[in-house]
């Protein structure tokens, strides 16, 4: 058991926290890494962590998720310190919730590690889309632990997409407790979000759409957190990207055009970073996000190769991707900020084969930048198909986009029309069917 205590000064909010282990658990990070993380977490979310608390149990109870014992010793430890927020490492039920926060007494607040993470995203959405998502995950995550009012909840420190108070609840019907009309208020919002946010969707699919006609490859940014993507972003393309030293810095995808040494345009575009646990509902939330992934045509999977945790981090993000569905896109692992490695090694690691290639980058002072885009030319060069066309003359247009867009290695008039040998990537191809000329 860790625990350290100070005496704060500022005004933050003063915070516990809680790590507990079923011993049946396997978890990727150890019950100490992962509350580091949460500190972090914790950090990056404005708050002031001014002690830890562990617990490995035989298992996890039912009741109150820590043994009876950890929650005397708990409820003297936030006395002592005079803290009132608890925050557990892992999502609670809304049972576990209403337990602790009755045994902790009315004035203590129990949140989770989601609702840390839900917390940090809304303070950092800053598109329409960003917030509506995460205003979504909110009010979702927080349906089924209504208990009291829903001002409960809310956090008074930071800026958040939900702010509580009741202002907003309508009238009670007859009958209704003012539980139930809360419950029926929120239901109502969450309708309401998903309407909007459809149509913001629409709107983002077709500029997808557009991008996917003009034939530019999409190159997806994909990490942990804090691995150092927006840098790599702004690396490429020399662009004022915000890079910050938090979690969730990146909330919202950027998209930024580069033309590569060959000619050929790509489009980056960076992501919402992974972590471990990342709550359900948010995944769900910004699946539509990641809409980026699934369509891009390569994934560049960044990693901080000086983190200790380095391989629970590829680890974390390639379940995550899979827990997405996203298909067999060709993806290249980028060992980044290795002017922090002392000797130049990485980890071993056992799952390569997932990767077409591999670089080993410092984002931060541009080495092996241009090794990168090497790279990323060659392997999407590899899913480019050669093919054949034959295009009538009426068809100038297609022809002049050729040149502009694809790899055109040769071109004969004949009778019928312009004989052209192409590269194109295979979501092009179907456009080009009816030219195309068997061998
Ligand atoms: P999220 O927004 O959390 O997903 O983070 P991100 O992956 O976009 O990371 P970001 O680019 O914001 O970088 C996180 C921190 O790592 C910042 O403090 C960067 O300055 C630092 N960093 C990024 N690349 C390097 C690098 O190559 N070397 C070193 N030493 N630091 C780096």
């Amino acid at each position: 058991m860790t625990e350290n205590y100070e005496i704060s000064t500022n005004e933050k909010e003063r915070v516990l926290l809680v790590g507990a282990e079923a011993r049946s658990a396997r978890p990727l990070l150890s019950l100490e890494d992962s509350l580091a993380e949460l500190a972090l977490l914790a950090d990056t979310a404005g708050m002031e962590v001014v002690g830890t608390t562990t617990q490995r149990l035989q298992q996890i109870d039912p009741n109150t998720f820590i043994g009876s014992g950890k929650v005397e010793e708990i409820s003297e430890m936030l006395d002592t310190m005079n803290v009132h927020v608890v925050i557990f490492d892992d999502e609670l039920s809304p049972r576990h919730q209403r337990q602790l926060e009755k045994e902790f007494g009315e004035n203590v607040k129990v949140l989770d590690r989601s609702a840390l993470i839900l917390d940090i995203f809304a303070q950092h959405a800053h598109t329409r889309e960003g917030s509506l998502q995460v205003e979504l995950a909110q009010y979702e995550y927080r349906m089924p632990r209504l208990t009291r009012q829903w001002t409960h909840l809310a956090r008074q420190a930071g800026g958040g997409a939900v702010r509580g108070g009741s202002g907003g609840v309508g009238l009670r019907g007859p009958g209704e407790t003012q539980l139930e009309v809360d419950k029926r208020e929120i239901g109502r919002k969450i309708s309401k979000l998903k309407l909007d946010l459809d149509k913001v969707r629409q709107q983002r699919s077709q500029h997808r759409q557009q991008r996917v006609r003009a034939g530019i490859p999409v190159i997806a940014l994909v990490g942990y957190t804090n691995a150092g993507k927006s840098t790599l972003l702004r690396a490429l393309t020399g662009d004022d990207i915000y890079v910050a030293d938090q979690l969730f810095a990146t909330l919202d995808p950027l998209a930024r055009r580069v033309d590569l040494d060959s000619g050929r345009h790509v489009v980056f575009s960076d992501t919402v970073g992974f972590i471990q646990k990342l709550p359900t509902t948010l995944i769900a939330a910004f699946r539509a996000t990641l809409e980026e992934v699934l369509e891009a045509d390569l994934l560049l999977h960044i990693v901080d190769s000086s983190h200790p945790n380095v391989l629970q981090h590829i680890e974390t993000v390639e379940d995550t991707l899979a827990e997405i569905d996203v298909p067999p896109i060709q993806r290249i692992l980028v060992w980044n900020k290795i002017d922090r490695l002392t000797d130049q090694t990485l980890p071993p690691r056992t799952s390569g084969e997932r990767y077409a290639a591999e670089a080993m980058i410092s984002a931060q002072q541009g080495e092996g930048i241009e090794h990168l885009l090497q790279l990323i030319e060659t392997t999407l060069g590899k899913s480019l198909r050669k093919v054949r066309l034959l295009l009538p003359y009426q068809r100038g247009d297609l022809v002049s986009w050729l040149f502009e867009t694809a790899n055109v290695e040769h071109q004969e008039h004949t009778d019928q029309g312009v004989l052209m040998t192409v590269s194109l990537p295979p979501s092009l191809l179907e456009r080009f069917q009816e030219y195309l000329q068997t061998e």
